[in-house]
């Protein structure tokens, strides 16, 4: 049973029932990146002509970044493979919090619709499970770009009060490369006046994405993808063609779900470049790779242990963190995964444990002792990528689990279980009303157990 066909309003009472003991095998698509279409969807308000953007991924994160869109008079329609996004009727009006919580990467369209309209009002992006998420870097660099920024009851009301009702370039270091607010400031520089210099801005793939559709708009960006990114801004941008690249999260999910499961597959399109830090890790911890220019092939017979410390792109993708310890938990030997980037992404770490991993954590760091197999389980995921993280460890596990949490799953996965099921999985989508309080149970009893549990 496919999501289509299940409900998709009650996904809190759905789980996926997933046989264990799956070996995968075949080749499944890859969809375009999550966190590149987002921010793309966001700089389609940099201009009043049509955006035409290929590949977009069917998520719900997708949707409710569509809806926030349209509730600012934005008009959205399909045209073939196209998302068609025509902001020519821009509103200025305020993005409640309903909206702006139900989806953090809403506030990255602060500084397009600064540099469109002069004006922005938007509610403050709560923390989330992972984090606490703050958005200094983006309210301090906006700030740089002569925007009046104030803060009142939860709302963050900016405006471009100087005389020419334009950003004036500023030459901006980040205290942290962080995504969302080096994606915030190149879309508030486009149309500022003069040139904008950001220093220590991120350089992860769906940037260099953002940067190359900005630029088939008529921006002036040189230096996506490095340290140093400088914008010459430009009055006014055009519409433009775009594809969104190959998502390198899910391409690397499935190829940890190929490892765990000691399985041979093959994933395109993918960017094998996105990927170079999975990779090296992958063949560390015993898996054979046939890269080409869009597709990698995994083999994996054995599975060794090896440490992992997320960081900044280029390094090892957080996003990734949870799922690769689903892999480390059934290696042959001990493991180090260290979490740099969120204060709170360890909550797989209690779930595992459930299915017979032995890990313990101490401030963010996820000690791992090899077991030669995990037992399934009923099991609430908590977050997008620690949801994946179980139903990776499902998949390979000695019996049948059952795992909710599929409200966190399809915000950042497209259609995960019917991928898995064409590699030869055995994942059925039920919805179940007793599954959701019989896993919370579960879940009460494993977060008292665990101490370095906290649930944000
Ligand atoms: C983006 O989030 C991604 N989301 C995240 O993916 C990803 O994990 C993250 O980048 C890191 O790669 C989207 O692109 C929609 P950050 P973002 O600002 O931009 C700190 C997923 O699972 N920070 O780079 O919010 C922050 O607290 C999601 O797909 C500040 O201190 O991440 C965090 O510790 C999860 N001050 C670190 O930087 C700020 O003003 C990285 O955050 C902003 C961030």
């Amino acid at each position: 049973m496919n999501r289509e066909s299940v409900n998709k309003s009650n996904l809190k009472f759905q789980n996926l029932k997933i046989a264990g003991k799956s070996s995968l095998s075949g080749q499944i698509n890859i969809s375009g990146a999550k966190n590149s279409a987002l921010v793309l969807l966001a700089a389609s308000l940099l201009t009043e002509e049509e955006v035409f953007i290929d590949n977009i991924p069917n998520l719900t994160d997708i949707q409710k970044m569509k809806n926030i869109l349209k509730t600012l008079g934005v008009k959205i329609f399909k045209e073939n493979n196209n998302l068609v996004i025509n902001s020519k009727d821009l509103k200025v009006c305020e993005l409640p919090y309903k909206l702006v919580n139900s989806l953090r990467a809403s506030f990255f369209c602060i500084g397009a619709l600064l540099a469109r309209n002069g004006e922005a009002s938007l509610a403050l992006p709560g923390g989330c499970k992972i984090g606490k998420r703050p958005i200094h870097e983006h309210i301090k660099g906006l700030r740089a770009l002569g925007a009046k920024i104030h803060i009142k009851n939860g709302f963050v009301n900016a405006k471009v009060d100087n005389k020419c009702k334009r950003l004036i370039g500023s030459n901006i270091s980040l205290e942290c490369p962080s995504v969302g607010a080096t994606e915030t400031l190149i879309m508030a520089a486009t149309l500022a006046e003069g040139e904008t210099i950001i220093n220590n801005a991120a350089r992860e793939p769906e940037i260099q994405d953002l940067c190359q559709m900005l630029n088939k708009m008529g921006a002036k960006i040189n230096g996506a993808g490095e340290s140093t990114i400088i914008i010459c801004g430009v009055e006014r941008l055009n519409g433009c063609s775009h594809k969104v690249i190959p998502d390198r999260i899910e391409a690397g999910t499935f190829l940890i779900a190929a490892a765990a499961t000691l399985s041979s597959i093959t994933i395109s399109p993918v960017i094998p470049q996105h990927l170079e830090s999975v990779l090296t890790k992958l063949r560390e911890s015993g898996s054979d790779l046939i890269i080409k220019k869009d597709s990698i092939t995994i083999k994996t017979k054995y599975i060794k242990s090896t440490d992992i410390e997320t960081a900044p792109f280029p390094g090892f993708p957080t996003d990734l963190q949870a799922p690769f310890t689903s892999l480390m938990a059934i290696a042959d030997g001990d493991s180090k995964i260290t979490e740099t980037i969120f204060e709170n992404r360890m909550s797989h770490i209690s779930l595992l444990n459930e299915m017979g991993a032995s890990i313990e954590t101490k401030n963010n760091v996820a000690f791992v002792k090899g077991v030669k197999e995990l037992n399934g389980a009923k099991l609430l995921g908590l977050d997008l990528r620690s949801t994946a993280a179980i139903v990776i460890a499902a998949l390979a596990a000695n019996s049948q689990s059952k795992i909710g949490g599929l409200e966190h799953l399809d915000r950042g996965y497209d259609n995960f279980e019917s991928k898995l099921n064409i590699l030869g999985a055995n994942i059925i989508r039920e919805s179940s009303n007793d599954f959701f309080l019989e896993s919370k149970i579960i879940m009460k009893n494993s977060i008292c157990n665990s101490k370095d549990f906290q649930a944000a």
